[in-house]
């Protein structure tokens, strides 16, 4: 699988860029399943394309908004990042409250890791060994390699019997979908800007690295499309040609 990169000269160019491949994700889902899911990220790149989904008219009905990590933080809390994309986007649109599910963040962490696994295996109707299939998944990159909540050298690098487990980041908690779950997608978007991502990219499309030292090299979907958008800051030392085979 040979992912798709483009480079930007700015963030606005990207993100319309975004929004064009999101509402093509949308339309492919709605019209094969009657409904598309989407697993939203947080950082702040996506938050203007969550802006702009926030002023149209969507069959919103049949869109489900799922998040791909969660800091462990209550959704009112400004690092929350369900409570970024509320403000941005979803409380601005007429979706139903039942199509949007948060990771939830008021037991243990342990618990509510657990409780968003059994969230997924009912509403796609997954059997135990089954991973869902989200339509579209937004992911960012952090200047370390992580992605979602996927950290270097840490235990969620190796889940791969459950949809969802516990990242870590500065020994606070968060919840992460693991790595088979996000290469079961249908299609991946990484949103990335920024001059100091510029060597985790390189060193994430180098034919041989590390996958525990830089993550989001594990993001390689299996039978779905993997898109990297990056502004020119990101994108500086980027060649095509080191992109992973
Ligand atoms: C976190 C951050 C992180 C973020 C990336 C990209 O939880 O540590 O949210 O995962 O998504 O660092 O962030 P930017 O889009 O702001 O560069």
């Amino acid at each position: 699988m040979i992912p798709q990169v483009e480079i930007f000269p700015d963030l606005t160019s990207l993100i319309d860029c975004a929004l064009v491949l999101t509402l093509a994700a949308i339309n492919r889902a709605i019209s094969t399943d009657d409904r598309c899911t989407l697993v939203l990220a947080g950082g702040n790149t996506p938050k203007p394309l969550y802006e702009k989904l926030a002023d149209l008219t969507l069959p919103w009905e049949k869109i489900h908004i799922f998040w791909g990590d969660e800091r462990y933080v209550p959704i009112s809390h400004t690092d929350s990042n369900a409570g970024m994309a509320m403000a941005a986007w979803l409380n601005h649109v007429p979706i139903p409250a039942e199509n949007i599910h948060p990771m939830p963040t008021a037991g243990s962490p342990q618990a509510d890791a657990q409780a968003y696994d059994q969230h997924l295996q009912d509403f796609f109707g997954l059997g135990p060994a089954d991973f869902p299939c989200f339509d579209l998944v937004f992911l960012g990159l952090g200047p370390d390699g992580h992605t979602a909540s996927l950290f270097p050298h840490t235990a969620a690098l190796e889940i791969k019997d459950r949809n969802v487990t516990l990242g870590q980041k500065d020994q606070e908690p968060r919840i992460t979908l693991t790595v088979p779950v996000l290469n079961q997608a249908q299609s991946i978007l990484f949103l990335v800007t920024g001059s100091n991502k510029q060597e985790a990219l390189s060193q994430i499309f180098a034919p041989v690295g590390d996958s525990a030292l830089f993550p989001a090299r594990l993001i390689q979907p299996t039978k779905g499309e993997l898109v990297w958008l990056l502004d020119e800051a990101a994108g500086q030392n980027f060649h095509p040609s080191s992109a992973l085979g």
